[in-house]
């Protein structure tokens, strides 16, 4: 049985919460069978699996193709699936539909990024059954078309506008609220307010989990490398590494070996080359 939304709910205060983004079957099975609480089909899968800039081309489709490949290789986590740009900001209807979507592909809760002013609609999506994860701080479906990629909660008003979003989000009923880039003092203070976990990434050390995206933890993207990443691995170098070896064993000859072949049975090749002379 894989783990609940209320598994992760009772972690809070308890046990931090480990959250990894997968978009594909391999890479998730491996960190299912690392035992991580959350696997997030992030809309990051745009920029780390299919080479976009950012993530506001991402559709609906392609979240739904990343989410069946996870959620089939899925035994133990959580699975929650982003709602990419524009598939839940022009109506509550559209929303809904499509959360229901993800569902189908095999979530178990999905994502949306805003704060009081997407809360209505998140209140919807809770009240017809399907758990959401909120996201503030930084929203990189548009924070970045105004400020870039830039670290919130600085000032003393945009504190007080993160930690009213974040009681906003409680109202509605999320089942926890992922804070993106914002000052650890902040971050704390959203944590110790509501009493949903609060799962950060390059929001320091006091949230109730963190989150990373499994391409820059691994070391496997390298386009963009943020402060708030720890790399676990250089994955990028060992894979040129191989690919260079299998490249130069392929022009010498050194592969394939008799390890790698097949072979006929003595007798059966006796009859061909007698059938051939
Ligand atoms: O898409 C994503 O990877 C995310 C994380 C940054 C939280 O939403």
């Amino acid at each position: 049985m894989h783990k609940s939304v209320r598994d992760i709910v009772t972690k809070k205060n308890i046990k931090k919460i480990s959250v990894l983004t997968a978009y594909d079957y391999t890479t998730a099975l491996l960190c299912d069978k690392s035992n991580i609480d959350i696997m997030l089909v992030g809309d990051s899968g745009g920029m780390v699996m299919l080479g976009y800039e950012n993530t506001i081309p991402v559709t609906m489709d392609q979240m739904c193709f990343f989410t069946e490949a996870v959620s089939r290789a899925r035994e133990k986590s959580l699975v929650v699936a982003d709602l990419p740009f524009m598939s839940y900001q022009s109506s509550i209807n559209n929303a809904i539909a499509n959360s229901g979507r993800l569902i189908k592909a095999g979530a178990d809760a999905v994502k949306l990024e805003g704060g009081r002013a997407i809360a209505d609609t998140i209140g919807a999506i809770v009240e017809i059954g399907i758990p959401v994860m909120g996201h503030i701080g930084l929203q990189p479906q548009t924070t970045i078309l105004s400020q870039g990629y830039r670290v919130q909660g600085k000032t003393k008003n945009s504190a007080i506008k993160l930690i009213d979003d974040a009681k906003a989000l409680e109202e509605a009923g999320v089942f926890s609220i992922a804070l993106e880039m914002i000052t650890k003092e902040v971050a704390r203070k959203i944590t110790n307010t509501i009493s949903v976990p609060t799962i950060g990434i390059g929001s320091g050390p006091y949230c109730d989990g963190q989150v990373l995206v499994l391409h820059d933890m691994l070391g496997l993207y390298e386009k963009i490398k943020p402060k708030f990443v720890k790399k676990y691995l250089s994955l990028s170098q060992e894979i040129v590494k191989a690919v260079s070896s299998y490249k130069k064993d392929v022009e010498t000859g050194k592969f394939p070996s008799k390890d790698h072949c097949f072979s006929m049975d003595k007798s059966e090749l006796e009859k061909l080359k007698k059938e051939l002379e």
